[in-house]
């Protein structure tokens, strides 16, 4: 099982391998937990706003399961990357 994280700046994506017990994690957890630098001023509050991603949604308040609920394809974009 496979996310992949598309740099919308530079145009360069990375496969990251996730296992099930990883899906009940914040998105925003396991994107730090894989050294993917995600912006966050707020640190998980959901006021910033910098760790948007497509579709203006926050990965501080999506799991990764509902994250793949809604883009089943596993494809993350992020648009400073
Ligand atoms: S970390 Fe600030 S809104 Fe998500």
């Amino acid at each position: 099982m496979q996310i992949e994280i598309k740099g919308m700046a530079s145009g360069h994506s990375l496969f990251l391998s996730y296992l099930e017990h990883e899906k009940k994690l914040l998105l925003l957890d396991w994107l730090r937990d894989k050294k993917i630098p995600i912006a966050s001023s707020c640190d998980g509050k959901g006021v910033c706003k910098k760790c948007g991603i497509q579709n203006g949604w926050l990965t501080c308040e999506l799991t990764l399961e509902i994250f793949l609920q809604r883009q089943p394809d596993g494809v993350i974009e992020i648009s400073y990357l």
